[in-house]
């Protein structure tokens, strides 16, 4: 299925970028994209899982393009790191806002519009990224807890944000809401289990959200799958795979750009 106009589907991430880019539009050939250095000037985006991996690089990116990142980890030291990277490359101040997806409770969420709101009043980007694994095992040994866990910061936590920043991205002049999709789930593959499932979920979520805001002309919604990615996450789901025949994050970042800019319809 494919909505030309209000939502695009980031497929086939690995067939390189101009590919991908006649994916996504799929009837129209636009060539290499090629972001302005002020693409995001001005940009208020959140990121979820910013303080590793491909968050990590899209943070980077997205601040060196002109965006006020406000970056969300579980992990202080993480998101200080980038913190620095990013004042290092002379690139608009970010926010830190740490906060552990699995715990968060809809208060958490409320509290963070209620901050975003109090100190940028508004929100242009919203990037779901944050993932947990979970343990690569058939299903009936699969711990319901772990189960659990895993939905929580897959699908519950992009839920609960998205639902408490709606009102601010409706706000905004030209806002974008990214999930984060994988190959595992647009099709179920043996031993991938919770995080299948729930990446199904999330494609599902991103579907329904876009139709629901097929006439919200500043909302667009679209979902990116990354393809394999040198990070810890695949390092862990490919301990045998030599890290060196996987992409950088850093090569795939301005996918994101695009997505989260004015460019992606
Ligand atoms: N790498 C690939 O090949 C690949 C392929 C397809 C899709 N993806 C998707 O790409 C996205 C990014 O993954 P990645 O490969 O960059 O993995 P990664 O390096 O492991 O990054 C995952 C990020 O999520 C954060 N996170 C995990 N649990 C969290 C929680 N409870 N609360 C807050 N943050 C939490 C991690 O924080 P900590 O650093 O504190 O753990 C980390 O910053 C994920 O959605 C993943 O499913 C990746």
């Amino acid at each position: 299925m494919f909505y030309p106009t209000l939502f695009r589907r980031w497929h086939g991430a690995d067939a390189g970028l101009e590919q991908a880019m006649k994916n996504v539009q799929e009837t129209t050939v636009l060539g290499a994209y090629d972001p302005a250095p002020d693409e995001l000037r001005d940009r208020v985006i959140l990121i979820t899982g910013a303080g590793d991996g491909i968050g990590k690089a899209v943070s980077l990116a997205c601040a060196g393009y002109g965006a006020t990142v406000i970056l969300l980890g579980r992990s202080v030291k993480k998101l200080e790191a980038v913190y620095d990277a990013i004042i290092e490359q002379g690139a608009p101040q970010p926010a830190i806002y740490p906060l552990d997806l699995q715990g968060a409770t809809p208060e958490h969420y409320e509290q963070l519009a209620d901050n975003v709101a109090n100190e940028f009043q508004r929100l242009d980007g919203l990037l779901h990224n944050a993932a947990r694994l979970g343990p690569l095992t058939p299903m009936d040994h699969f711990e319901p807890e772990e189960w659990t866990r895993v939905f929580q910061v897959n699908v519950h936590a992009p839920f609960v944000l998205t639902r408490a920043c709606l009102p601010l991205l409706k706000g905004s002049k030209d806002a974008r809401v990214v999930f984060t999709t994988a190959e595992q789930g647009r099709s179920g593959r043996a031993f991938w289990g919770a995080y299948a499932a729930s990446k199904a979920a999330a494609e599902a979520m991103m579907e329904v959200l876009a139709e629901e805001h097929d006439s919200t002309p500043n909302l667009r919604i679209n979902s990116v799958d990354p393809g394999p990615t040198r990070t810890r996450l695949r390092s862990i789901a490919y301990p045998a795979e030599n890290p060196d025949a996987v992409k950088p994050p850093e090569d795939i970042a301005d996918r994101y750009v695009y997505l989260l800019g004015f460019s992606a319809g």
